[in-house]
């Protein structure tokens, strides 16, 4: 992805869907169909090292580059520390993931509908004091199964992996982890680090997404992925 240049929750898929970023997010979806050939049910989660490197910008921007293909899509805020997908979508947050796997209400009382056809959203909801716990949970193997038999696709966003367990807690469940790295500001370690974390538990490494990438390091990464 081209260096930022601007910081507001402007869906760019869907705000000029021409642009070369939104080509982009088209050719980052076509790669992992590529890579999940054999699977029906597409759970994908996006995660990083570190807060503010583009989790959510480019989880809502995928989920929205697969409902253009008329695919059923939802979008699950996973992030119950720092949610974000709701605002992306100017939608509040008042329920959503925490209060189901508190289980306080139903999934389909909990998942809203976007402005985006055929893409549908389940926001983080009230921010929990044990997110972790949460998603280790029954319940949260119950809401993944669900989401894979009614929906084609499902993009997790989810919190920073390198110092909390909760991206591997959501990696073991989902086909693949698309990590987004902030070529400006993450050491190459770190990346190494929470790959390495995420693939212990099991979560197999789909792509990487080169955020900031005007800066000059962004070629020397591209090399070491
Ligand atoms: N490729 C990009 N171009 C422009 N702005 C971006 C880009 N990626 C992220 N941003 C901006 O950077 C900020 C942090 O991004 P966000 O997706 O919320 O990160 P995270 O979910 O990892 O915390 C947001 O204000 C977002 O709009
Ligand atoms: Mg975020």
């Amino acid at each position: 992805m081209p260096q930022r240049s601007s910081k507001n929750n402007v869906i760019i898929t869907e705000a000029n869907p021409q642009s070369p970023i939104s080509e982009s997010y088209r050719t980052l979806r076509t790669n992992i169909d590529f890579s999940l050939v054999d699977n029906d049910n597409k759970v994908i989660m996006v995660t990083s090292t570190q807060q503010a490197e583009g989790k959510t910008t480019t989880a809502v921007n995928m989920a929205v580059a697969y409902a253009q293909t008329e695919k059923k899509v939802l979008i699950v805020d996973a992030d119950m520390r720092r949610p974000n997908v709701h605002n992306m979508f100017r939608r509040p947050n008042r329920v959503g993931l925490s209060n189901l796997l508190a289980g306080q209400y139903t999934v389909q009382e909990l998942v809203t509908e976007t402005h985006i056809p055929h893409l549908e959203m389940l926001s983080a909801g009230v921010i929990p004091h044990n997110p972790s716990e949460l998603l280790s949970s029954e319940r949260w193997v119950q809401f993944i199964e669900f989401a894979k038999n009614k929906y084609d696709v499902v993009i997790i966003d989810t919190p920073p992996a390198l110092s909390l367990p909760d991206a591997q807690l959501v990696a073991g469940h989902s086909c693949g982890v698309v990590i987004v790295i902030d070529v400006g500001k993450v050491k190459r370690e770190a990346v190494k680090k929470m790959k390495s974390n995420l693939e212990h538990a099991k979560g197999r490494i789909l792509g990487v997404v080169l955020n900031n990438m005007n800066k000059k390091e962004a070629g020397t990464y591209a090399y070491q992925y």
